[in-house]
Parts: C-alpha cells; structure tokens; sequence
C-alpha cells in the first residue's frame, strides 16, 4: 500500500473494530475530540438516514432491526462519499467500518496514498457486553450514548432516553453471532500489520482511552520515522 501522504504529512486514519458494545463509538468520539480528526460511524448515518426516511434508511431499517448487515455495495458506496469530503482529506476516525472483508480490501483501495491505517481492536468479554447492551440508553433526538449521570434527559440537547432498536437481548446475540462470522475474521486480515493494536476494552473509559492515545502516539512516531505501518 502506498504510503506518500501528499499535502497532508501527518495524516493519521483510524480504525476502531470491535464487537457490539466493545466502546467503538465512545472512543472514536474522544478521539476525534482530541485529534481533531472527523468520526466517521457508519451505524449513526444509518441511523440518521432511517430517522430522515431517505431510501437508504428505508432500505437499511428492517435489516439494522434485525442484527444484520447491510450490502457491502451500500457501505462502500457511503464511506468512500464520506472519505471524499474535505474533512476527511488529513485524516479520520472510522467507528463501525470496515465490517467484513470486502469491506476492508475496499477500504485499503480508497486510503491508498492518505496515509497508514491504524488498526485499534477492542477486546471485550461477551458477558460484558451484553450487560452494557442492555443497560444503554441513548438519546432519542441527538443518538448519543446516555452518561451515566443523565437520568432523565439528554446532557448534550435535552432529548427524551430511549433503548435503542437494536438494544434487545435476541437482537443483541444476533448481532454477537454476526460479529463472530462476518467481522471477526478481520482481526486476522488487519493482524499481522505493524498498525494493529489490540485494546484490552474492559477496563474503565479513561484508562481505555490511554491505551488508545499511547498506540495512536506509537503509529505517529513510528510514520514520522518512515516506518511502514
Ligand atoms: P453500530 O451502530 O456500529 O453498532 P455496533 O457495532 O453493534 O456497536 P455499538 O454502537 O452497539 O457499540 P460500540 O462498540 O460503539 O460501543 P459504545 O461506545 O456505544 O451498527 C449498528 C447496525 O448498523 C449494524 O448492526 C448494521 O445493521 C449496521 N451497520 C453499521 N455499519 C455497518 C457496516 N459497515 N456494514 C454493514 N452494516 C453496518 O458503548 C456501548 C455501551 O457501553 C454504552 O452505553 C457506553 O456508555 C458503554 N461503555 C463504553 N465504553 C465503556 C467502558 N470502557 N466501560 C464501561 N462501559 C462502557
Ligand atoms: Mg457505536
């Protein structure tokens, strides 16, 4: 893979993986906070395309409801749009992409020439995550995940908490499954990289975000040294 980063020398991407629950989102969100890189979560532009009812949204509603993924035609199609805008040019944070192969081997064709791939896998037991699960609440009007002083309405825009649709225990083991035999097999394709971190997610939030910092610094030395990740 290419690794001249044109106009944009310290450009970073990021690839949060991870199962349901693992604390993706959570710390893309800080990451993109202190790097100043854009987050891009694939589950909440669906999400916001099922709320606008666009065809995307019509079309992904029944199947994200399910526990399932959408086409991998779609998912490309929508993060290489996303990978296109301005924003994006120097770098960014991709919470809930790639989720399968084809997913990934597309992903590499569209950063080829952007700079390194930095792979962070965050590990979490299954019991855990599905305690997290079904304790989550989100916002019904902004889609972020409920602190855990947020009792009664959302502490960012003041929206009602709901479960999210996808939140139930069947649904959730689904999803589970769906990780295991669609996603996991990326651990092995992105493993062997020298960017691939491992992140113990179990732990608190601020200690997990520690970790990712420290690889995030690593795989910044490590380019600026011409180290091909
Ligand atoms: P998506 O929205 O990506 O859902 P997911 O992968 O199932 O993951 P979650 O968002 O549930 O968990 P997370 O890892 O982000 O954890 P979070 O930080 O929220 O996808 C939804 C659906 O969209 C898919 O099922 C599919 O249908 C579709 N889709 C999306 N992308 C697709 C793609 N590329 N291809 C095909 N289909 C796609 O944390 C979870 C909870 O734990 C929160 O309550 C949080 O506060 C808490 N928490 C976080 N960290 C910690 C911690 N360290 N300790 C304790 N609690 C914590
Ligand atoms: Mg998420």
């Amino acid at each position: 893979m290419g690794q001249h980063q044109g106009d944009c020398p310290g450009a970073i991407n990021v690839v949060m993986l991870g199962p349901p629950g693992a604390g993706k989102g959570t710390q893309a969100e800080r990451l993109s906070r202190t790097r100043k890189l854009p987050k891009i979560s694939t589950g909440d532009i669906l999400r916001e395309a099922v709320q606008a009812g666009t065809d995307v949204g019509r079309a992904a509603k029944e199947t994200m409801e399910a526990g399932n993924l959408i086409g991998d035609d779609i998912m490309i199609a929508i993060v290489q749009d996303r990978l296109d805008r301005a924003d994006a040019r120097c770098g960014f944070v991709l919470d809930g992409f790639p989720r399968t192969v084809v997913q990934a081997m597309a992903l590499d064709r569209m950063v080829d020439g952007r700079g390194p791939l930095v792979v962070l896998d965050m590990v979490v037991p299954e019991d855990v995550l599905v305690r997290r699960l079904a304790t989550r609440r989100i916002c019904s009007t902004c889609g972020s995940n409920a602190a855990p002083d947020w009792t009664r309405a959302c502490g960012k825009c003041g929206g009602r908490l709901v479960t999210r649709v996808d939140d139930g225990i069947d649904i959730v083991r689904e999803r589970l499954k769906v990780y295991q035999r669609q996603t996991k097999p990326l651990v092995e394709y992105y493993g062997a990289r020298r960017s691939f971190t491992s992140i113990d997610g179990n732990r608190p939030p601020d200690v997990v975000t520690a970790a990712v910092d420290a690889a995030l610094d690593a795989a910044h030395e490590g380019s600026a040294r011409g180290v091909t990740l």
